[in-house]
């Protein structure tokens, strides 16, 4: 037994582990349930009494330098294993990890706002469940418009008409908020999610996005809209791109118009995007209805101003030719992955 204990002496004094596995081992080895000390302590209750005395102490001893060594090793594993550099390479270059790509909706998105950035326009957003004031009322919808019925709007809470609570249908409610809470000049483009109550198809969706945008100040006149809305076009599709406004109606604008712009695809030669036309529409705008400013506690004798809103998806199309709108929820990777990747 004394001849056993010398060895394993030895052994331990002359332990030199390259990690923290062999520091395990050891303790297995060594200090474990069923370990040499362990087995060590079996064997000395078998010796006779007088042997008990001498081999009590070397037994105890060794059993401390067991678990001294233990002790120390496992402190010291860190520090040793680095220097001896059995398991970290420094050299080796650094793991590569995939970056994802921006869905081009907020490629599209982050490209306006920058345009409307430039000139003076701040973000502002708005709730996506509305009120009918915001959404209708103060935006002048007579009360028996058919955009208010069933077909169009996602009620949550349907009343008597005034209490109604529904997904806005678009953003121009935002231009609401904006105007009953703060004081003119108003220059705010607000882009968000809408929803109508439309059957999914290709061309269809009961959700979309769209971007409102609003200038209120003394004196802003329609040649003010039109400059602005011309800029934005040359910096979005490029110089040269052409620009139309068509008279139209909306219940918050006086006058209204659409506008619309040389085709990108084909230059306005005439193609499948454009049905043939050489033109297509992207937005609609006007002057601010001055029962708008009032509803909102706007001086319309002192202010005036114009607003526009445009749907992101169209423009979208515009830029990249998605010619199938469900692709833009669908979040299939194959798709996502052909859009610029942006670095954080
Ligand atoms: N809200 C309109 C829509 O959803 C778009 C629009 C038209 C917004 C004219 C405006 C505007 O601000 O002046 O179809």
């Amino acid at each position: 037994m004394q001849a056993q204990i010398d060895q394993y002496t030895a052994e331990i004094n002359a332990f030199s582990p390259a990690n923290a596995d062999e520091v395990e081992a050891f303790r297995i080895k060594f200090l474990g349930t069923k370990g040499i000390i362990k087995d060590l302590f079996e064997q000395f209750k078998t010796v006779g009494p007088e042997e008990k005395r001498t081999f009590g102490k070397v037994l105890n001893e060794f059993k401390q330098l067991a678990d001294a060594k233990y002790n120390e090793l496992k402190e010291n594993i860190g520090t040793s294993t680095q220097s001896k550099g059995n398991d970290l390479d420094l050299t080796l270059p650094g793991d590569g990890f995939a970056v994802g790509s921006r869905h081009p909706l907020s490629l599209i998105r982050n490209e306006i706002i920058d345009i409307f950035k430039r000139l003076g326009f701040v973000v502002a957003e708005g709730p996506e469940i509305e009120d009918d004031w915001h959404n209708f009322s103060a935006l002048n919808f007579p009360d028996e418009h058919p955009a208010r019925d069933m077909q169009d709007t996602f009620f949550i809470k349907k009343n008597n008409g005034k209490d109604d609570i529904a997904l806005r249908t678009h953003t121009s409610s935002v231009q609401v908020r904006m105007m009953e809470h703060g004081k003119p000049p108003f220059r705010a483009i607000m882009p968000g999610r809408v929803y109508r109550n439309e059957a999914i198809s290709a061309r269809a969706h009961c959700f979309f996005h769209q971007v409102e945008g609003l200038y209120v100040d003394e004196n802003v006149s329609f040649s003010d809209l039109k400059q602005t809305l011309y800029h934005f076009v040359q910096e979005l599709y490029g110089e040269g791109t052409k620009v139309r406004f068509r008279p139209s109606y909306f219940p918050f604008t006086e006058p209204s118009a659409e506008m619309d712009i040389s085709c990108t695809i084909c230059g306005g030669a005439g193609c499948n995007m454009c049905k043939h036309t050489g033109w297509v529409e992207i937005l609609g705008c006007g002057m601010v209805d001055p029962n708008v400013l009032e509803n909102c506690g706007i001086d319309s004798k002192k202010y005036t101003g114009f607003a526009f809103g445009m749907g992101m998806e169209r423009i979208a199309n515009l830029k990249y030719v998605i010619r199938d709108l469900r692709l833009f929820s669908e979040n299939d990777i194959r798709f996502l992955k052909q859009f610029q990747t942006e670095m954080l």
